[in-house]
């Protein structure tokens, strides 16, 4: 086993595996996307909801992702083909899903690239809208931020899991936190900042709609990186007798810390109707240059989201990466530069789609929509049923809860209760949710 271990690699410790996991669930969702569809759906009302859904969706479900890639040590395509002969096709939708996130993911982390510099440098000066529309629909400067952004990603998944994923983690994690405490004290400290805070964390249930329900829920998938691969590949690179559930325990609090934190620093900061892209690329610049030393918080914000996406880019890559490598006999170099071209060509298309190509559009939205609104309503929902049944009625019993109890070396009281959750609370309670979000989001259209 440990030659096994070895020959594919791995983490080289618990703390390894719970930073690059949490580095992978830690990401754009948390810092942009979570504080404005909070104040979207009516703050602390929004937020009850959103954390029902971590605890009895989204665990769960990364406790089931981490258990098959642990006992099967291998790829997302044969972890599920190992455990159950013709159950390969789950991991392939993952993997598929997770390059198509990439294609519009690494666009966004090449723009906080660009905004940190251009903070750092005191270069955004008058209109920030004016800015951001500039940049983001021009046709150069965003993919060769975007291209950067992909290279250095590229380059940590070359020096292999412990060399390149493991390393890395373990310094921007730090550093991230690091920064986040920073922002988050100087942002209570703001005048306003406390009364604000309070506002939006006062729970309004007037705002919760059937819609709320739906965006808690992606949310919570998008954010803990569910059904992707990603965390069934960090899985089987955990080392023999990990503890899953504490494991998964660590990673879902950390993110949800991160997230909760994130909404803190922007609410705090006086933003609050603002939404999507224009609230991290618009609003908060405006904010920080009206603060003293207002382009030394800029650049540390743009640092903070650049650090969370790219501790999540590289564990997209990595998921389909392992692909390559162990099914389809690459070496790993060969491997992660077929999916870095995979991910550039995606991303220059989603990047000149807000632009030049903006023309080309269907059912109304040009390619990056495209990308985020396929994988987020369709693709996310179904592999996270397609998961849960998996592992709550296809894998055998005994195995998962091998897994939950390291091999019996531990009492894993939490077995019966995600047996429980995984057969009939997720698989039921997100089909309602993907049925009426199909529904809402054709009506919509
Ligand atoms: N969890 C990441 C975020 O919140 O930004 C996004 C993500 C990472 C999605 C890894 C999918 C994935 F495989």
């Amino acid at each position: 086993m440990a030659a096994e271990t070895t020959k594919r690699g791995g983490f080289g410790g618990k703390l390894a595996a719970i930073l690059a996991a949490a580095g992978s669930a830690i990401g754009l969702g948390n810092i942009w996307r979570f504080p404005y569809i909070t104040s979207e759906h009516g703050g602390g009302a929004f937020i009850i909801i959103y954390l029902c859904c971590i605890l009895f969706l989204g665990l769960p479900l990364l406790i089931a992702e981490f258990s098959v890639g642990h006992n099967s040590k291998c790829n997302p395509v044969d972890a599920f083909s190992k455990i159950k002969r013709g159950w390969g096709w789950l991991g392939a939708a993952g993997l598929i899903s997770v390059t198509l996130i990439m294609g519009y993911y690494f666009v966004i982390s090449g723009w906080t690239l660009n905004y940190a510099i251009a903070s750092a440098t005191n270069s955004i000066d008058g209109d920030y809208g004016a800015f951001f529309t500039e940049f983001t629909t021009g046709t150069w400067a965003p993919l060769i931020f975007t291209y950067i952004f992909i290279l250095a990603n590229h380059f940590i998944i070359i020096g292999g899991v412990q060399g390149g994923i493991e390393k890395a983690s373990k310094v921007m994690m730090p550093l991230l936190f690091v920064i986040l405490i920073v922002l988050a004290v100087y942002s209570l400290w703001l005048p306003d900042g406390r009364e604000a805070l309070g506002n939006v964390f006062t729970p309004d249930f007037s705002k919760v709609s059937g819609k709320t329900f739906l965006d808690a829920m992606g949310q919570a998938f998008f954010t803990l990186s569910i059904g992707m691969g990603a965390m069934l590949v960090y899985g089987s690179y955990f080392k023999k007798g990990t503890k899953i559930a504490g494991t998964a325990i660590s990673v879902v609090s950390l993110d949800t810390i991160v997230a909760l934190t994130a909404a803190v620093i922007i609410f705090s900061a006086g933003v609050e109707n603002e939404s999507g892209m224009q609230l991290a690329f618009v609003a908060m610049p405006k904010v920080f240059s009206a603060m003293p030393a207002g382009n030394v918080w800029a650049t540390l914000f743009f640092l903070l989201l650049g650090l969370a996406a790219l501790s999540s880019t590289i564990s997209m890559h990595e998921a389909v990466t392992s692909y390559f490598v162990e099914k389809r006999g690459m070496s790993r170099k060969a491997g992660a530069w077929l999916v870095t071209f995979i991910a550039l060509a995606l991303a220059t298309v989603a990047s000149l789609s807000l632009g030049a190509w903006s023309g080309f559009t269907v059912l109304d939205m040009n390619f990056f929509s495209l990308l985020d609104n396929f994988t987020a309503i369709v693709m996310l929902p179904i592999l996270g049923i397609m998961t849960a049944v998996f592992v709550g009625w296809i894998w055998r019993k005994e195995d998962m809860k091998a897994e939950l109890t390291a091999e019996g070396g531990i009492d894993a009281k939490t077995y019966p209760v995600v047996r429980f959750l995984l057969r009939y609370v997720c698989p039921v309670l997100v089909s309602i949710v993907f049925i009426f979000g199909l529904i809402d989001f054709f009506n919509n259209l």
